[in-house]
């Protein structure tokens, strides 16, 4: 089950443990990310992976579950958004614990990520937003791709943050200081993505006003430390989200690209120098919104 594995989480108190035993995930946001992701990683089979601004693991310990076979590198700036202890240190003991040990976590500022042609599947979860000069960091996702493989980018729509936030003052104040970084529309990003010379396979906002409320409930609560309430609510932010990913697609939410980079790029197409302008090198139609990944 999804998120099970926090219960090796040291910053954890006992009783959040048991639930991560018993009930997988313990943030409903996470969840709504992971049915994105899921959709977008069918058919694929990467052999190196990077988690991008992996935060405590949830991602990168689930592609490591998901692609057994696989390296799953996590790099984060370290510092934690909830005051309970460095990311990577927490990544690196959960890694010890749980013995999911196709992992490897780093301290890493991503305006500093140096790694051309290395990984064939880069994600990158809701981390742009907290990046300011985000461009920078989106050509050297692009660049750090072998060729074939794909980056998967979920972040907030322009100013979807921002809405519902009456419900919570902590959470509107830390949107206010964390989310410094440009927040891009699905259809920017694929072109920002295609300047740099990758192909977009999807572009779309994830599930629909139902997973949005079940996020800001979700986060409020934990905001103001309703720990309690947020457990006996959780079930039902998870029905939720499990309702909106499948059934909901009202073009409100977050933005979600999956991208491509072509196995061999033709004379005249961008590489991902920061040096190209945005060009549609896959003929992605996108009125269609979505397409399938390949
Ligand atoms: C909202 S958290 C998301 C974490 C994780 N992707 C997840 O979904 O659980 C954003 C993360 O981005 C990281 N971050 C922010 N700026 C960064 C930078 N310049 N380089 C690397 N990581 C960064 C933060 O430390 C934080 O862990």
């Amino acid at each position: 089950m999804f998120g099970r594995v926090q219960r090796f989480r040291s910053d954890l108190s006992r009783p959040q443990r048991w639930y991560a035993a018993l009930c997988g995930n313990l943030s409903p946001s996470a969840e709504t990310f992971r049915v994105q992701l899921d959709r977008c990683l069918t058919g694929l089979s990467p052999s190196k992976v990077l988690d991008a601004g992996c935060g405590k693991g949830t991602f990168s310990f689930y592609l490591a579950q998901r692609f057994p076979s696989a390296q799953v590198v996590g790099v984060d700036l370290c510092p934690d958004l909830h005051a309970l202890g460095s990311n990577i240190d927490v990544c690196r003991e959960m890694q010890e614990r749980s013995g999911i040990l196709n992992t490897r976590f780093e301290k890493l500022d991503l305006h500093e990520l140096d790694a051309a042609g290395e990984y064939d599947l880069v994600v990158s979860i809701h981390v742009l937003e907290h990046i300011p000069d985000n461009e920078d960091v989106i050509r050297r996702l692009a660049r750090a791709l072998a060729p074939g493989g794909h980056l998967h980018i979920q972040m907030p729509r322009n100013g979807e943050h921002a809405s519902g936030h009456h419900l919570c003052e902590e959470l509107a104040a830390w949107s206010h200081d964390e989310h410094v970084g440009r927040e891009y529309e699905p259809e920017e990003l694929s072109a920002v993505l295609e300047s740099f010379g990758l192909e977009t396979v999807v572009c779309k906002t994830d599930g629909g006003w139902l997973q949005g409320w079940a996020w800001r409930i979700g986060e409020s609560l934990r905001f103001r430390r309703r720990l309690v309430r947020l457990a006996i609510v959780l079930p039902f932010l998870k029905l939720m989200i499990w309702i909106g990913g499948r059934s909901i697609d009202d073009g409100t939410g977050n933005t979600v690209v999956l991208a491509r980079k072509p196995r061999s790029l033709s004379r005249g197409e961008p590489e991902a120098d920061g040096s190209g302008v945005a060009a549609s090198a896959s003929g992605f139609d996108r009125s269609a919104r979505v397409s399938q990944p390949r």
